[in-house]
C-alpha cells in the first residue's frame, strides 16, 4: 500500500498513517488483490465511519480509493467502491457515503459520478460528492 501511495500521491500517506488506518476501531480498509503468493496489491480504499448524530444517520467518509498506476482503468477503482457501497446499504445504519475530490480529478469524479454521487458542495478547488440520502452532516475529525 505505501509502494502505491508513493506511486500516486505528491504527498503520500506514511507506513505509520497506513498502519493506523488499518487498525483504527470505525475505519474499513478494502484491499484489491491481484495475486495471493507473493501477495500483490492493485488498489486500496478506505473509509471511515462517522456515528450517528441520530438514530440511523450514520455515514461512511471515504478518504482514500486508489489504484497502482500499472493497474489502472481495468475496473479495479470501480470494484473497491461497488464494495464499500454494497457494504454500506447491507449494514443498514449507513444512510450516506461522502467523500472529497479535487474538481479537476477527471478520472476520479468521473468514476464518483458513474456510481451515483452527486454534488453536495464545494470549497475551492475541492468538492464534496455524496450517494444515499441528501443528509450531510457536519463531520469531525477521525
Ligand atoms: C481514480 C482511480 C481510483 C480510478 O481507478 P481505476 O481502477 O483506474 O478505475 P476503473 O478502471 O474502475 O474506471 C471506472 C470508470 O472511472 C472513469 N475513469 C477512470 N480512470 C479514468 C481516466 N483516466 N480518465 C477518464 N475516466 C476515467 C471511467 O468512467 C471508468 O469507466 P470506463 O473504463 O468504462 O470508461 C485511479 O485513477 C487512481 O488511483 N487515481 C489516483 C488516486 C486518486 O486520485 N484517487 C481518488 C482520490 S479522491
Amino acid at each position: 500500500m505505501a509502494w502505491i501511495e508513493r506511486a500516486s500521491y505528491a504527498s503520500p500517506w506514511s507506513i505509520h498513517s497506513i498502519r493506523e488506518e488499518l487498525y483504527t476501531p470505525r475505519s474499513t480498509v478494502l484491499v484489491a488483490v491481484l495475486d495471493r503468493l507473493p501477495m500483490t496489491v492493485a488498489g486500496y480504499l478506505c473509509s471511515r465511519t462517522i456515528p450517528a448524530q441520530e438514530p440511523g444517520l450514520s455515514l461512511f467518509h471515504l478518504l482514500k480509493l486508489t489504484v497502482h498506476p500499472g493497474c489502472r482503468r481495468r475496473g479495479v477503482g470501480s470494484a473497491l467502491l461497488a464494495s464499500l457501497i454494497e457494504e454500506a446499504w447491507r449494514d443498514g445504519r449507513i444512510h450516506s457515503i461522502v467523500l472529497d475530490v479535487a474538481r479537476d480529478n477527471h478520472a476520479a469524479v468521473k468514476l464518483y459520478l458513474k456510481h451515483g454521487f452527486r454534488w453536495a458542495g464545494a470549497d475551492g478547488k475541492v468538492m464534496t460528492l455524496l450517494t444515499g440520502t441528501s443528509f450531510l452532516p457536519t463531520m469531525g475529525k477521525g
